[in-house]
C-alpha cells in the first residue's frame, strides 16, 4: 500500500499547516473595530485581573468618557499657580492615557481623531509595545493644518533615544475645506508589516518607512515585536525642548481648563497571510 503514507504525509503537512496559520493569524493580529461603546474601556482599578474589555485607562477614571459616540480625551489644567520659565512649565497636566488589552504584530490600525487646537498640547495614537518599539500619529494642538509620524525601536547599540530621527511632517488634507486642520474628524492609518510601514490620511498613503531606511549606527530601529494600541492626550510644556516641538508650553492664562480630544473610532485589518 504504498499510497497510504503518501495521503497520510500530505494530510498531516496541511493539517499542521492549517493550524499553524490560524494560530499566527489569531496571536498575531485580530481584527477589530470600535467607536467606544461605555463598555470598551474599563478602569485599571477595576478588580478584572485581565479586563475582558478591549481597552483599559492607565489614567484616572475622571480622565476620559466613552460611550458619547466615540472616546473623550481630557487634559486638566494642573491645580494652583504655574510658572513659565525658559520656554517651560513648572507644572505639567495630566492627561488620559488608554491602552488597548490587545496586541497585534503587524496589521493596519486606522485611528479617527480630533484634536484640540491649544499650543503645548499633544494628541497621539499609536502602537506601542513592551519593548518601547513605537510607531506614532501625533497631531500638535499648535500646528493646526499639519500631523506628525515618527517610529522608534530603541537598539541596544544607542547611546540615546532617537526620538527624532524618524519623525516627518505631513499636512492635513484640505479635500473637505480649504481650512482643513486637525480640529475636524480625520482617520490616520499605520500600515505595519514585517518590511516597511505606511502611514496614511483619509485613505491616501502618505509616507512609507522600510525596514532598512530605519538602519542608523549599524543598528536597525524598527518595531518587530507585539503592540498595543495607545491613545492618549498629553501637555509637552516640560522640558524646554519637547515645549519647543510641541509649540508650547501651554500658556494656562489663555488656555481653557479642560482640552479634550476625541478618538471616534479605531479599526485593527489584519494582513492576509
Ligand atoms: C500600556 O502599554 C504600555 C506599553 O506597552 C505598557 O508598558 C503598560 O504596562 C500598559 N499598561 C496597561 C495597564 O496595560
Ligand atoms: C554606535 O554603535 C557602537 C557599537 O556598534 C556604539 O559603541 C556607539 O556608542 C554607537 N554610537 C551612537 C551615537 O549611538
Amino acid at each position: 500500500m504504498p499510497f497510504r503514507p503518501f495521503f497520510c504525509a500530505i494530510v498531516s503537512f496541511s493539517l499542521t499547516c492549517t493550524l499553524a496559520m490560524h494560530i499566527k493569524r489569531s496571536s498575531s493580529c485580530q481584527s477589530f473595530s470600535s467607536t467606544f461603546p461605555v463598555s470598551s474601556v474599563s478602569s485599571r482599578s477595576s478588580s478584572d485581573d485581565v479586563p475582558t474589555s478591549p481597552f483599559v485607562a492607565i489614567s484616572p477614571e475622571g480622565s476620559y468618557r466613552a460611550g458619547n459616540d466615540g472616546l473623550e480625551l481630557f487634559l486638566q489644567r494642573p491645580d494652583g499657580h504655574i510658572t513659565t520659565r525658559g520656554g517651560a512649565n513648572d507644572k505639567v497636566a495630566d492627561g488620559a492615557t488608554i491602552n488597548s488589552t490587545f496586541t497585534l504584530l503587524y496589521g493596519k490600525v486606522t485611528y479617527e481623531v480630533l484634536s484640540p487646537l491649544v499650543a503645548g498640547v499633544v494628541t497621539a495614537v499609536i502602537l506601542i509595545a513592551d519593548e518601547h518599539d513605537e510607531i506614532d500619529v501625533e497631531l500638535l494642538g499648535g500646528d493646526p493644518s499639519h500631523w506628525q509620524t515618527n517610529v522608534f525601536a530603541p537598539s541596544p547599540e544607542d547611546k540615546q533615544p532617537l526620538w527624532g530621527v524618524f519623525s516627518s511632517i505631513e499636512d492635513v488634507p484640505a479635500a473637505k475645506s480649504p481650512d482643513a486642520s486637525i480640529n475636524d474628524f480625520h482617520k490616520y492609518s499605520i500600515d505595519w508589516s514585517a518590511d516597511r510601514i505606511v502611514w496614511g490620511v483619509d485613505g491616501k498613503s502618505v509616507r512609507t518607512i522600510s525596514r532598512e531606511q530605519t538602519r542608523k549606527n549599524g543598528t536597525l530601529h524598527y518595531p518587530s515585536h507585539p503592540a498595543r494600541v495607545q491613545l492618549g492626550i498629553w501637555d509637552a510644556s516640560t522640558p524646554v525642548g519637547t515645549a519647543e516641538w510641541a509649540k508650547g508650553p501651554i500658556e494656562w492664562d489663555k488656555a481653557p481648563k479642560m482640552m479634550t480630544a476625541i478618538i471616534r473610532s479605531v479599526e485593527v485589518e489584519c494582513p492576509n497571510f
